[in-house]
């Protein structure tokens, strides 16, 4: 057993924003390497909500046994901001006093890690640790989930490569990606697509048509295209959203751009073309061995930091380095490398 700085007794875990694969793994991890330093651990459940509810569970070693290759979170997960309402933030208070909770741990994406920012200027110690399939987030290098959601969506093009081909179709892929197409971007690259659509570079329908007339007249009858849920084209300031509906940090529901462009080839060369949006599929199931591997590392980081009193920090992994950096710098949107996106286009 190590020793123990005696300021802490006992750690918060909670896991906030879109689930993804590998949370498990974390929640495991950092159980574990707390008990080895003999603090205790509270899991929070559902994000920010559980703790301005009051709704935790202690987390022991048995808690965690069995839960590293599960996907989801067995915590619970969602896109509460207690900063939206003065009483919660005063129930949150309320209640880190009332369960003895003397750190946190919070796992999620830049809206979870900006309330964890707000919580470390009113002097609460958190760690924060990168989550999301989007791998938006700035300071690290990925994001723990984003390998599995890419395998997903490697496999996914993969199988329309297949029946396009049969059929000598066009093939539309929608994927997920906000803000920053990583996820198109290096899935496409895997998965040899033939136009990638991303938030980062607004595109001209024109243009997009072009390329698929100039394979279509190299002989190559079909064609698979994948876009970012975020992308849009060139006339177009918003996103597109089917719903509507808008959660708790101002965030639209997206979806629909994939439909959008699909009819627009279809119309414009007048070839067969299909729309497939893989949706919460790529967040779903079993976290690949890289991602296990990498929220294990966070895991045990982040408990190790709160050891070390090193507050305010986002543990993120830098080259071959898991090192801590503040998060305040971390929630910024990391944009597609443009030279990685260029590269993807002598494919096109
Ligand atoms: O977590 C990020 C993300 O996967 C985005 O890419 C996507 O827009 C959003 O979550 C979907 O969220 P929800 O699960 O609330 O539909």
């Amino acid at each position: 057993m190590k020793e123990n700085n005696h300021q802490i007794k006992t750690i918060g875990v909670l896991t906030g924003g879109g689930d993804c694969p590998g949370l498990n793994a974390v929640i495991r991890a950092v159980v574990k390497t707390a008990n080895q330093y003999d603090y205790s651990v509270i899991g929070i459940r559902n994000g920010w909500k559980g703790i301005v509810d009051g709704d935790v569970e202690p987390l022991t070693d048995f808690s965690v046994t069995g839960i590293l290759p599960k996907g989801g979170t067995i915590l619970g997960t969602s896109r509460t901001n207690p900063f939206k309402d003065e009483g919660h933030v005063q129930q949150m208070l309320t209640n880190l006093k009332r369960f003895g909770i003397d750190a946190l741990v919070a796992i999620g994406g830049d809206d979870t890690l900006s309330v964890a920012a707000r919580l470390h200027e009113m002097e609460i110690p958190v760690i924060g640790i990168p989550k999301t399939i989007d791998n938006d987030i700035s300071c690290t290098d990925y994001t723990f989930g984003f390998d599995t959601a890419v395998s997903i969506v490697t496999d996914a093009i993969d199988r329309l490569h297949t029946t396009a081909e049969s059929h000598h179709r066009i093939m539309v892929l929608e994927v997920m990606g906000r803000h920053a197409g990583w996820i198109a971007t290096i899935s496409g690259i895997a998965g040899g697509a033939d136009q990638i659509l991303i938030p980062e570079v607004p595109f001209d329908i024109e243009e997009v048509c072009e390329g698929l007339r100039s394979r279509f007249n190299r002989g190559k009858k079909f064609s698979i295209v994948v876009i970012a849920e975020g992308a849009k084209p060139i006339n177009r300031d918003d996103f597109v959203t089917i719903s509507g509906k808008v959660d708790e940090f101002g965030h639209e529901q997206l979806g629909g751009i994939g439909q959008i462009l699909g009819r627009e080839i279809e119309n414009r060369l007048n070839a067969e073309t299909r729309v497939t949006v893989l949706g919460h599929v790529q967040r779903g199931g079993s976290p690949t061995a890289h991602d296990r591997v990498l929220a294990t590392r966070y895991g045990v980081t982040a408990i190790q930091e709160i050891h070390r009193g090193n507050f305010g920090k986002m543990v993120a992994l830098q080259g071959d380095h898991i090192v801590p950096v503040p998060i305040t710098d971390a929630i910024h949107q990391k944009k597609v490398d443009m030279d990685l996106y260029n590269m993807a286009k002598i494919f096109f």
